[in-house]
């Protein structure tokens, strides 16, 4: 019958489109939007591209862990503590650790010493 045939071909899209439609990114920044993503576009794509945001990925610390050095070194200004938690927030859930990928380098101060640079290279 005909209504059957239509739900025999509505079955697979109906399977198909939620996939698709998981992921919904502002074409301005690339920032997937989701609770939050107007916070962290106005904040975070004042300097730099929001690329830069998104090729990242890490944990809540590591997210944090870049907006103090971007704060000590960058001239990032201090962020209200709600600000700063609705972007570490969607940060953490929407760019969290990337399952399978290589860990971030070891910052210099927990490297080991270098038993080959010269005295004057320090
Ligand atoms: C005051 C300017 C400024 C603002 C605002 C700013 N950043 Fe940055 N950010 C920088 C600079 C400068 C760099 C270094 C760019 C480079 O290396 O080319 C950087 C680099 C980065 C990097 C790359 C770090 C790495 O390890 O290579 C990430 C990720 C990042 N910013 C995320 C953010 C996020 C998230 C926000 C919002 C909370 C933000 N930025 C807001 C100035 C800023």
């Amino acid at each position: 019958m005909l209504t059957q045939r239509i739900r025999r071909l509505l079955l697979p899209l109906a399977l198909i489109v939620p996939l698709g439609a998981a992921a919904e990114t502002d074409p301005d920044s690339g920032l997937v939007i989701a609770e939050g993503w107007e916070t962290v576009k106005s904040t975070c794509t004042a300097c730099h591209s929001g690329a830069l945001v998104t090729q990242n990925a890490g944990t809540r610390n590591r997210w944090e862990y870049l907006i103090r050095w971007m704060q000590d070194t960058q001239g990032l200004w201090p962020l209200p503590p709600q600000t700063e938690n609705t972007i570490l927030d969607y940060l953490a859930e929407h760019y969290g650790p990337k399952e399978g990928a290589r860990r971030p380098p070891l910052p210099p101060d927990m490297l080991p010493k270098n038993p080959y640079k010269k005295a004057a290279d320090s």
